[in-house]
């Protein structure tokens, strides 16, 4: 199928370096509203360059429009792209609020269409692997699940020097601005629908910790740079997920259940290793294993991928995934109602921020000393 990306930035080279890996899409060519972004990208990659969105649009050659722009254009970007009559593919978040998501996905509803989003990691060797165990009963009834998204304290890394292999900064300013809850949340929130179940509740707390970032360019507004969310599912399953850019690296993920207990390091790797601690019985006690045993990854994914990064996701699994589902006339696994779902249970906890129910407490107490000996 044919393919045109919107958006030359940072992330689309990782598209490049994974789209060789799916021979069905071909790309058309790529845009940017900066025309330098669009010149040197392709140039680098020796793509065709549209002129504008509307030239894009109306090229009846695209089929599926691969939305790469940063989150406060996703919006505009694939209601135009949808109302060009394309299919969408649109890197996370599929919006920056629920009336706008909505929107989109009404929108390909009325017009037939599909519309995806971003993080396609759930379609990933790890995600597939994790999933089989749940359904396999490894874990017997899964009761809790603990997911870390934390990436270390950003703003004192060397941000600058980061450069996509073309040669695009890595945009920290739309990133702090953005924050590491819309960022970073969808990777795990994409799994667990898939897992669990349509979720019921969120229970969330957001803050700015570091309101001054001391970024070379002031920022317009302070994100939450940390949040915790508590996720309810139907089904019963309880996740909580906590994202920042302040606690050191952790992406790590236990799933809690009867029997055992699931446990995976970073699910920014494809083919991060899976194991299970199995709970077993020693004299009058039930204890979980220290010894973990490995859950073969099932899938055919290559082992590394060719570039450089903070991850090894194969980015364009999402896209071949849209393509065989428009293809095929079948629904997508990454189809707009679980989107929406995912979009939703994100801006939830990004919100928190302002619109928690936080409870105040009403009571204080006098400062306590430390012990003599410990001034
Ligand atoms: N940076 C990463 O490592 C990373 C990883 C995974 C996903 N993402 C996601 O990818 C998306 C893009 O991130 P990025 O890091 O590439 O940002 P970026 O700022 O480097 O690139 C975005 C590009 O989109 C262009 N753009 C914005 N609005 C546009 C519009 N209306 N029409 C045409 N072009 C437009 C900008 O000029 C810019 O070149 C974001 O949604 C982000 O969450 C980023």
């Amino acid at each position: 199928m044919r393919i045109a990306i919107v958006g030359c930035g940072f992330v689309a080279d990782y598209y490049l370096a994974t789209l060789k890996l799916h021979p069905q899409l071909q790309l058309t060519g790529v845009m940017d509203r900066d025309p330098e972004r669009s010149r040197r990208f392709s140039q680098f990659y020796g793509v065709p360059i549209y002129a504008s969105l509307e030239e894009l649009l109306a090229d009846p050659e695209v089929e599926i429009v691969v939305n790469l722009t940063n989150p406060g254009s996703h919006f505009s970007v694939s209601q135009a792209s949808l109302n060009a009559g394309k299919h969408v593919y649109s890197e996370k978040p599929l919006a920056m609020s629920l009336p706008e998501a909505r929107a989109l996905y009404d929108l390909a509803e009325a017009k037939g269409l599909y519309l995806a989003s971003a993080p396609c990691s759930l379609l990933g060797e790890t995600a597939q692997t994790i999933w089989k165990a749940l359904r396999e009963e490894k874990l017997g009834t899964v009761r809790l699940v603990y997911a870390e998204m934390d990436d270390g304290m950003v703003h004192q890394m060397p941000y600058e020097k980061w450069l996509s292999a073309s040669g695009t900064p890595w945009p920290y300013k739309d990133e702090f601005e953005v924050g590491c809850t819309l960022e970073h949340a969808g990777y795990y929130l994409t799994w667990f629908p898939a897992f669990f179940g349509p979720a019921q509740s969120v229970t969330a707390f957001s803050s700015c910790l570091i309101p001054d970032k001391q970024t070379p360019v002031p920022l317009e507004n302070n994100a939450p740079d940390f949040s915790v969310a508590c996720v309810q599912f139907q089904s019963g399953v309880v996740a909580r997920l906590t994202c920042s850019i302040v606690a050191p690296h952790d992406h790590s993920l236990r799933i809690i259940g009867d029997r055992g207990v699931l446990q995976m390091k970073d699910a920014w790797f494809y083919r991060s290793p899976v194991s299970i601690k199995r709970k077993i019985n020693i004299r009058r006690s039930r204890i979980t294993s220290p010894i973990p045993e490995r859950c073969p990854l099932v899938g055919p994914g290559p082992k590394k991928y060719a570039y450089k990064g903070s991850q090894q996701m194969d980015f364009c699994r999402g896209i071949a995934e849209l393509a065989g589902a428009v293809q095929e006339n079948r629904p997508c696994r990454l189809g707009a109602d679980y989107s929406l779902h995912v979009n939703e249970m994100v801006l939830a906890i990004q919100n928190a921020l302002t619109e928690s129910s936080a409870y105040r407490l009403t009571t204080t107490f006098a400062p306590v000393e430390p012990m003599p000996w410990a001034l």
